[in-house]
């Protein structure tokens, strides 16, 4: 359809058509079975006709129920106007791939995209149009749940990550390719930034800030041109995001040039009286409205109040036919009027739903994000090594993590199923053991089978629903009673490797003794394979941390792109009047960027093509990397930057780029990057973003602490 028949569209609804696409509603409002939509409707106080015209549906699952949906919705829909399906489709539909924390830990972009492509490939034969996905929310604050939704504590990187999601998830045309769906990023603003990592707590920061470090993600799925945007729960400088006329009108549709389809976060509408910025429901959907939210999720405000508020002259009638357009053109661009069935196939959902293929790619994406935190020569193990697989996670299928609402966990690749794959050397502990209370009995076996062994996987962490939204923790230790059972393993055979499945940084100091960590995160539906792949050496570790782990929640928020201080800490360690604790370091116990391999990599000869940038040319920075191991292995090269002087504190380093290279043994290659003037801007006090001339330092090495420093002058001769 052409704009101009869209327009002519929305000229030819009813005022009351017109609200009603604004309103998006559960698939339970669209169960075939009345009992079960009576409830639900007399919550939100909705009639059937209202349900009939709503415009947008979450939470289909099938292409049974979708097909059903659209075709009762068409059928009540007398300009011939379709609903669009949407969901979370965040880390795999069906088949579940790892966390978004853990994909950060990749540092592969590909495999990010990839992901994206076969979750949007699952999701639109089950029927679905739109994913709610990318979550981009910078974080920093390990207590906050929903950490493990973000790609981590960097701008830059979440950027790159944010881009490759909403390439994966949208391919090049959506009305050409049924099998890909729209994406929407989210929460737009700055929902990572909850104070104490209390989910939906105040968020509290300069507009200087807020520019510099968490508008790029979601500046950066726009411009890789995603359809969606959703509000966040949070405050924006005070004033509720999903009310905030100056985040919406004047950064997003203004600055960003976004014309795509606002869409509240469920409930967040009405949540404006709660915030106290709204008397009453009316008075939520006039703030809204006026912001610029296009759909009301899961609320009736809109569809109680608006017509009311526009006979009034409250609200502009223009500002609802701009949403109704909005919508529709989202329609159109999902090719849902020619087909509004899309890509929903009941035939090639039982084909591709969690096929080969896609578990294969489910399973290379985990190996690529786990990461190896120590290793005292203990990893990899042999086949000829007997090794115990013990504790909570040894048998555990809990391993897709939060929103995997599709996913199975008795489809899922436990560690104990993928060790026997690989290894008949394996003793494997107490089928059923608590996370926290195990059984005297489950304790004991473990024990018994710790001493037989050679070596011991001790398998740790938290349960899926120990991270995610509204699960926040003030503690981010392990549970008290692993640490304990730690202690037990280690006095009967010392050779112990802890493996974790967690949702979030972790204080890991009661288990600091282990032979070996590994990171495996909540790996998704074949977890326990990719692990066994690292322990026993069939995949050589690669995860880098996109999110730092603190040595104790007391120095959190902890991340390593911070400011300078006056009285840096560095300098004079030993003075007592400078930045720093009585009681812990200031340093992350594993930092960003940090991850181990089974190789061993030196960096020499960095070098800098001329130690003067001139503003519109280019510098080359180079470096050597030698595999100096003789096992084949790959490594991340990461530049970071820091402007020595500039008009406001910035941050100590920087990450300015990063490449992966995979070197055999003993094999050296020059890793080059190119340094030009753009790379140096940032928001200045005036919310400028540009750059200053002077000095900078240039870094480059395996991870934002172990670097090589050299630096540059930028002038604009
Ligand atoms: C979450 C969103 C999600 C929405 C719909 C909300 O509670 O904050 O991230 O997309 O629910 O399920």
């Amino acid at each position: 359809m052409e704009r101009q028949q869209l327009i002519k569209l929305v000229e030819q609804m009813t005022i009351e058509e017109k609200v009603d696409q604004l309103l998006q509603l559960s698939a339970d409002f669209y169960s075939e079975v009345a009992e079960e939509r009576t409830g639900p409707m007399a919550d939100l106080g909705i009639t059937e006709e209202i349900i009939d015209r709503a415009g947008t549906t979450l939470g289909v699952s099938g292409a049974k129920e979708a097909i059903q949906i659209q075709k009762n919705y068409m059928k009540k829909n007398r300009l011939g106007i379709p609903t669009i399906l949407m969901a979370d489709i965040i880390h795999g539909f069906r088949t579940i791939f790892p966390i978004p924390l853990a994909i950060g830990s990749s540092w592969d972009l590909e495999v990010a995209e990839q992901m994206a492509e076969v979750s949007a490939k699952e999701a639109a034969v089950s029927g679905l149009h739109v994913t709610f996905s990318p979550m981009v929310d910078l974080v920093r604050d390990p207590r906050w749940g929903r950490v493990m939704e973000s790609t981590g504590e960097d701008p830059f990187l979440n950027s790159r990550f944010a881009e490759a999601f909403v390439k994966g998830y949208q391919g090049a045309d959506l009305k050409e390719d049924f099998f890909r769906v729209a994406s929407c990023v989210k929460h737009f603003a700055a929902y990572g930034a909850a104070i104490a990592g209390r989910d939906y707590n105040t968020v509290n920061m300069s507009e200087r800030q807020l520019r510099e470090s968490y508008l790029p993600g979601y500046k950066a799925a726009l411009d890789a041109g995603a359809k969606l945007v959703m509000t966040s729960f949070n405050t924006v400088d005070g004033v509720p995001a999903t009310g905030n006329k100056w985040l919406f009108r004047e950064v997003l549709r203004k600055e960003f040039e976004f014309d795509g389809v606002v869409i509240s976060d469920w409930g967040a509408v009405k949540e404006l009286i709660p915030h106290g910025v709204a008397e009453d429901e009316k008075e939520a959907a006039e703030l809204a409205i006026k912001a610029g939210v296009d759909i009301e999720m899961m609320t009736t405000c809109y569809t109680q109040y608006l017509e009311e508020l526009i006979e009034e002259g409250a609200v502009e009638a223009e500002l609802l036919d701009e949403a109704v357009l909005r919508i529709l053109t989202l329609k159109n661009e999902l090719g849902l009027f020619e087909n509004p069935y899309r890509g929903a196939d009941e035939a090639l959902e039982k084909r591709w739903i969690l096929s080969e293929e896609h578990r294969n790619a489910a399973r290379e994406i985990a190996k690529k994000s786990m990461v190896l935190l120590k290793n005292e020569a203990i990893l990899p193990l042999n086949k000829r090594d007997k090794v115990a697989i013990v504790g909570p996670g040894a048998n555990s299928k809990d391993i897709l993590g939060a929103w995997s609402w599709q996913g199975r966990q008795e489809e899922a690749v436990s560690l104990s199923e993928g060790a026997q794959a690989i290894s008949e050397n394996v003793l494997i502990g107490a089928e059923s053991f608590d996370y926290f209370t195990p059984s005297q009995a489950a304790i004991d076996e473990a024990l018994k089978l710790a001493k037989q062994a050679d070596k011991v996987v001790l398998a740790l962490g938290e349960r899926e629903w120990m991270s995610g939204e509204a699960a926040s923790r003030s503690d981010i230790k392990l549970p008290e009673s692993q640490c304990q059972l730690f202690e037990q393993i280690k006095e009967v055979n010392p050779n112990v490797i802890v493996t974790l499945y967690n949702g979030r940084p972790l204080d890991l100091t009661e288990i600091d003794t282990a032979k070996a960590i590994v990171e495996a995160w909540f790996p998704g539906t074949e977890g326990g394979a990719a692990l066994s792949e690292i322990l026993w050496g069939q995949y050589n570790p690669s995860g880098r941390l996109s999110m730092s782990f603190p040595e104790s929640v007391g120095q959190v928020p902890i991340y390593y792109n911070c400011d300078n201080t006056g009285r840096p800490f560095e300098v004079t360690p030993d003075e007592k009047y400078v930045s720093k604790y009585l009681d812990v370091s200031n340093y992350a116990k594993y930092p960003f960027g940090y991850g181990l391999s089974y190789s061993q990599f030196s960096y020499s000869d960095f070098c800098l093509e001329n130690d003067e940038l001139v503003s519109g040319e280019v510098i080359e920075a180079s470096v050597m990397v030698e595999n100096t191991s003789d096992y084949a292995g790959e490594e991340t090269v990461q530049l970071y930057i820091r402007d020595r002087k500039a008009e406001v504190v910035r941050p100590i380093k920087e990450l300015k780029g990063f490449k992966k290279v995979k070197l055999s043994p003993k094999e050296k290659r020059k890793v080059s990057f190119m340094i030009d003037e753009k790379l140096l801007r940032y928001v200045h006090s005036n919310q400028k973003f540009t750059s200053d001339t002077g000095v900078f330092n240039i870094m480059v090495g395996a991870n934002s602490r172990d670097l090589l420093t050299l630096s540059f002058k930028l002038t604009n001769r």
